[in-house]
């Protein structure tokens, strides 16, 4: 019996820790879709990588919900089984932007954008599932979701007394909430086919918080003074896509390819149904 390529799709694919854990997974024998917003540089990436049979790339501003929603879209017409999807993409936007679409784009990047992507593309992920080895969906987060004070209900995308440090730890805290409370609700249909879990990569020596003024340089330069590999930052995203003995594993929060609670915060299953809850309403009216 010959078992089928395995299928991942990587956001955020065309540098940094996304790029290095497209890599790896084409070294491990699976197909690869690399999704970046960049079609010159998604062509570049490509072509370095030498693996035309195994590789197909997809053009979106994940910071647009439309243009996330049609990559979606896009997948299911193309109906590919995934059995991982990564959502790696991510950014920090200092000061605050409004998207076109009138979203503050931390909010949209880093947390509306891999929920309603994996909302999508959720047929072409149980597709792919077996009841021995469910498909697996990783959400990028951070150890900065530690720094998060509870978000304002009303005011999820920071309209008043924006810091945007302080935006991206919320965002990196949504992620996790957006894991624990959706693995909860594919539990509830009795058909938990599918896993999620959140990571963070350790401190990573990417191009992250770069374009972003003082503060970007700031915290770039502290951190590249510990900064591990963009090649040592992929292994936890790969352990949580490929890892046997993870298979029935969902709704945690890994740091690196350990297993860690998350901040008091990010347990608050009320604030994190409320949120999805949010989330879900507002991915629907962009996205209409
Ligand atoms: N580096 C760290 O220390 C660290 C620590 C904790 C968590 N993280 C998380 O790890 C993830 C990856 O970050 P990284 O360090 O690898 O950063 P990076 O080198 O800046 O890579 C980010 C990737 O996301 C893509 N991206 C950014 N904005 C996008 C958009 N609007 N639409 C589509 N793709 C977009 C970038 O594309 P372009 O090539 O076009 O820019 C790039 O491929 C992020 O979610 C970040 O929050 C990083």
């Amino acid at each position: 019996m010959t078992i089928p390529t395995r299928h991942a799709v990587v956001t955020g694919a065309t540098q940094g820790i996304g790029l290095e854990a497209a890599k790896a997974l084409l070294h491990m024998g699976w197909q690869v879709t690399l999704v970046g917003r960049n079609s010159s540089a998604l062509a570049t990436v490509s072509a370095n990588l030498k693996q035309p049979d195994r590789v197909t790339t997809r053009v979106a501003d994940l910071s647009l919900l439309r243009q996330t929603r049609k990559l979606g879209d896009d997948l299911l017409q193309a109906a590919q089984p995934i059995h991982a999807l990564i959502n790696n993409a991510g950014a920090y936007f200092n000061p605050r932007q409004l998207t076109t679409e009138g979203v503050e784009a931390t909010w949209a990047l880093n947390h509306l954008s891999p929920f309603g992507l994996t909302q999508t593309v959720e047929p072409l992920l149980r597709a792919a599932a077996t009841p021995d080895n469910p498909a697996r969906v990783v959400v990028v987060s951070s150890n900065a979701h530690t720094m998060a004070k509870k978000p304002p209900r009303d005011d999820l995308e920071f309209a008043i007394g924006y810091k945007a440090m302080q935006a991206y730890a919320r965002s990196k805290l949504a992620n996790i909430w957006f894991v624990r409370e959706q693995a909860n609700r594919w539990a509830q249909t009795g058909n938990p086919a599918i896993t999620i879990n959140a990571v963070h990569p350790g401190i990573v020596g990417t191009r992250f918080f770069r374009g972003n003024g003082f503060f970007g340089w700031f915290w770039r330069t502290l951190l590249d003074r510990v900064a591990i590999s963009p090649a040592q930052g992929a292994q936890g995203l790969l352990r949580l896509a490929t890892d046997p003995s993870l298979a029935a594993v969902t709704g945690k929060y890994f740091s690196q390819i350990t297993e860690k609670e998350p901040a008091p915060l990010a347990k608050d299953a009320f604030l994190a149904q409320q949120v999805w809850q949010a989330s879900d309403k507002r991915w629907r009216e962009v996205t209409a």
